[in-house]
């Protein structure tokens, strides 16, 4: 088919919250924060930067980067938790804001697993008589509009970010697709273990959600992480067992920077821990951008090359989780 990634950008925000900022906020430590999540420090977004904004400068950056203009985009799929608004979506106000005139344009919610999820919904698209040419992918969050700075067992996790992906299908059947395998799943089962309770239509804003905190993220967290290692693990088996890859082959590993203690279990699980890329420590979780930042960082830096092989797994709220084999 000949779909490749032929750009990518980022928007880190420029103000950090560290550590010792966040131990004057709440009853935590460097040092618990550090041990429990290995996260040091995050970036995050100030109060007039929506998810748009931040998707709007990483799109920018991906065509840029891609050498393209925006008018040549055919598609635009925003993964976000964080929309700006309920209605219209994320992705119609990125078209706005980049000029890339009536394309077709949507949001994706499938929490940290989104970008994923929004990867494999670009390249169904694009393989599809639909046939879109290029695709913008983009996953960003303003992570920290969900996060009640009273609880310390949320508020140290999350920061702001998003990342952009241009996809091109230039139609040489030669040309060898970015997509080698994936697959993606859910259970809906485990959906209150990882939840904002109000604020859609099952609790609409009252003032009582308002006063009982129920816009701001929930978390079982130990048994988000038993389901994040298990569920990563045998999702990444899978794909390297559909695609025949050996793990030996794989160039890197990226997954969803949730906290390294998920990570080093399921790096250590599939025998690949030296493949690991990791910034969650300068970072913390940025949901469906994270992925795509640790993509976007290697990319810049020169880190990958023309047909590396690099596995990314994620897991988030829903469950939802996913795993994709993709060959630079
Ligand atoms: N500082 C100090 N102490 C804390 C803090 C903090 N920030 N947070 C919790 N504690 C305390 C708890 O109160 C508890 O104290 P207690 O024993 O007196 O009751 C103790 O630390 C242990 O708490 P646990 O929750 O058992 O700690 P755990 O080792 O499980 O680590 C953590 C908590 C880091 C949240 C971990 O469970 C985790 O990472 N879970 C996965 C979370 C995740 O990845 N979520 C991503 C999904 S995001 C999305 O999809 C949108």
């Amino acid at each position: 088919m000949g779909i490749r990634i032929i750009g990518t950008g980022r928007c880190i925000p420029d103000k950090i919250l560290n550590n010792d900022d966040l131990e004057k906020m709440v009853d935590t430590s460097d040092e618990w924060i550090v041990t429990r999540t290995g996260i040091k420090e995050r970036h995050i977004a100030d109060d007039q930067t929506s998810s748009s904004d931040l998707a709007t400068v990483a799109a920018k950056n991906a065509l840029e980067n891609a050498g393209i203009t925006p008018d040549m985009i055919d598609l635009i799929i925003v993964s976000t938790v964080t929309p700006d608004h309920a209605f219209p979506c994320t992705a119609a106000i990125v078209q706005r804001n980049i000029g890339a005139g009536n394309c077709p344009c949507f949001d994706m919610e499938a929490a940290c697993s989104g970008l994923l999820y929004a990867f494999n919904t670009a390249y169904g698209m694009m393989s599809s008589p639909l046939g879109y040419k290029r695709v913008l992918v983009i996953g960003a969050e303003k992570m920290t509009s969900l996060v009640d700075w009273t609880d310390r067992s949320t508020c140290v996790l999350f920061g702001d970010g998003s990342a952009a992906f241009v996809l091109e299908n230039d139609g040489n059947p030669d040309t060898p697709d970015f997509y080698v395998a994936g697959e993606v799943a859910a259970d809906g089962n485990a959906a209150d273990i990882l939840i904002v309770p109000a604020g859609g239509s099952r609790n609409p804003a009252t003032i009582k959600t308002v006063e009982e905190k129920q816009h701001f993220i929930k978390m079982g967290g130990p048994k988000t992480f038993h389901l994040a290692v298990t569920s990563m693990v045998n999702a990444c088996r899978n794909v390297l067992e559909k695609s025949g890859i050996s793990p030996d082959d794989i160039v890197w590993a990226i997954p969803h920077q949730a906290n390294k203690r998920i990570i080093d279990a399921v790096a250590a699980k599939l025998g690949i821990p030296e493949k690991v890329y990791l910034n969650v420590d300068r970072y913390g979780n940025t949901s469906s951008a994270s992925i795509g930042i640790c993509l976007d960082e290697l990319n810049r830096e020169g880190k990958i090359k023309k047909g590396d092989l690099i596995l990314a797994a994620s897991f988030g709220a829903g469950l939802t989780w996913a795993a994709m084999l993709i060959r630079w």
